[in-house]
């Protein structure tokens, strides 16, 4: 089959055309490039079945294709809040252009939503049935409410014209080919961790998050594009073992053999306490539970970033 993934070039999207790729299809990555890395794609690169487009998806785009897989946005914080209202566009201009692609050519459409559209949840853990406790005039909101607005449009497409949709609400994921740089947890613990800097935790340590290994959600997001007609989602992925950051960080210096300290700094505006999946729908309907450990998974991911840190 011929497909789309729009940010192909990002930390999942380069994984997803990898895994479509190899699994026979023809695979056309969009990207502007904006989080995203050539050197993520680069060994995709001269294959004749992967063809690769600089476009921006806040602007129409004309290519024939059997599916879409929609993931460009920025993701972290410190990127997604460098340009806030460029964020937001590229969530609902970005998916009104890809779901206006997917109504003219009949292809079937997979958003990657996101468990922030929960926002700071009073429901513990998150079904896809809790409609969620977001601000919408924070500095988060661009993402939040950018990626709410994109599922309004995804089902509002579904019902109005029939477009075959997919929506799946990723959470927390990690893995080789995370920005080094990007605020996210994992990564920012592994490089301060080999580079001999303090852990820095914000606030106590006691907020959790559930860690998904990128191999497992890549397997989410074949089996959410491939299933039943009909079945629209919303689906929760991501790993629903719970760890504080605290016991996270623990992890990260046992696996480096890293002498860092921890140290504490103040809690940032609307950070979530806690966000853990409730993964039944995805277990029942598709048969997809994640796999990989957080110990193995960490380790793929400490010997990416020695890689990445040392060349
Ligand atoms: N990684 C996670 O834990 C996580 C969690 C929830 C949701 N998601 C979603 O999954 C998708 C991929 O996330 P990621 O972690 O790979 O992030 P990423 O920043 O590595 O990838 C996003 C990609 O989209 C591209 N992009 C951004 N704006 C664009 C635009 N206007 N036009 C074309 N391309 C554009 C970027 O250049 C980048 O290659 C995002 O939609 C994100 O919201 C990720």
């Amino acid at each position: 089959m011929k497909l789309l993934v729009t940010g192909g070039a990002g930390f999942l999207g380069s994984h997803l055309c990898e895994r479509l790729l190899g699994d026979g299809h023809d695979v056309l990555c969009v990207d502007n490039f904006f989080t995203g890395d050539k050197r993520n794609i680069a060994h995709l690169v001269g294959n004749p079945y992967f063809e690769l487009q600089r476009h921006d998806v806040t602007f129409p785009l004309y290519v024939e294709v059997e599916q879409i897989y929609n993931l460009a946005c920025p993701a972290s914080p410190v990127h997604y809040q460098f340009d806030p209202v460029q964020t937001t566009k590229t969530s609902v201009h970005g998916a009104i252009n890809m779901l206006g692609l997917a109504k003219r050519l009949k292809a079937r459409i997979l958003q990657a939503s996101t468990s922030e559209v929960y926002g700071d949840p009073e429901v513990h853990p998150q079904t896809e049935d809790y409609w969620g406790r977001v601000n919408p005039i924070g500095i988060r909101s661009c993402y939040d409410e950018g990626k709410r607005c994109a599922e309004t449009l995804f089902f509002d497409y579904h019902r109005q014209h029939g477009v075959d949709i997919k929506v799946m609400r990723i959470f927390n994921t990690y893995g080789p080919r995370m920005h080094p740089n990007d605020g996210r947890v994992v990564s920012n613990f592994i490089v301060q961790a080999l580079r001999g800097e303090d852990i820095s935790i914000y606030g106590s340590g006691q907020q959790t998050r559930s860690f998904c290994y990128v191999d497992d959600l890549i397997e989410g997001f074949v089996r959410m594009m491939n299933s039943e007609a009909g079945f629209t989602g919303p689906v929760n992925m991501g790993n629903p073992v719970e760890f504080t950051m605290l016991e996270l960080a623990e992890k990260v210096l046992s696996l480096t053999g890293s002498k860092s300290g921890i140290i504490h700094k103040p809690l940032p505006n609307d950070d979530p306490r806690q966000r853990q999946p409730d993964i039944t729908i995805a277990r029942e309907r598709l048969g997809w539970t994640p796999k990989v450990s957080l110990e193995d998974g960490l380790v793929e991911t400490i010997a990416y970033f020695r890689r990445t840190l040392a060349g």
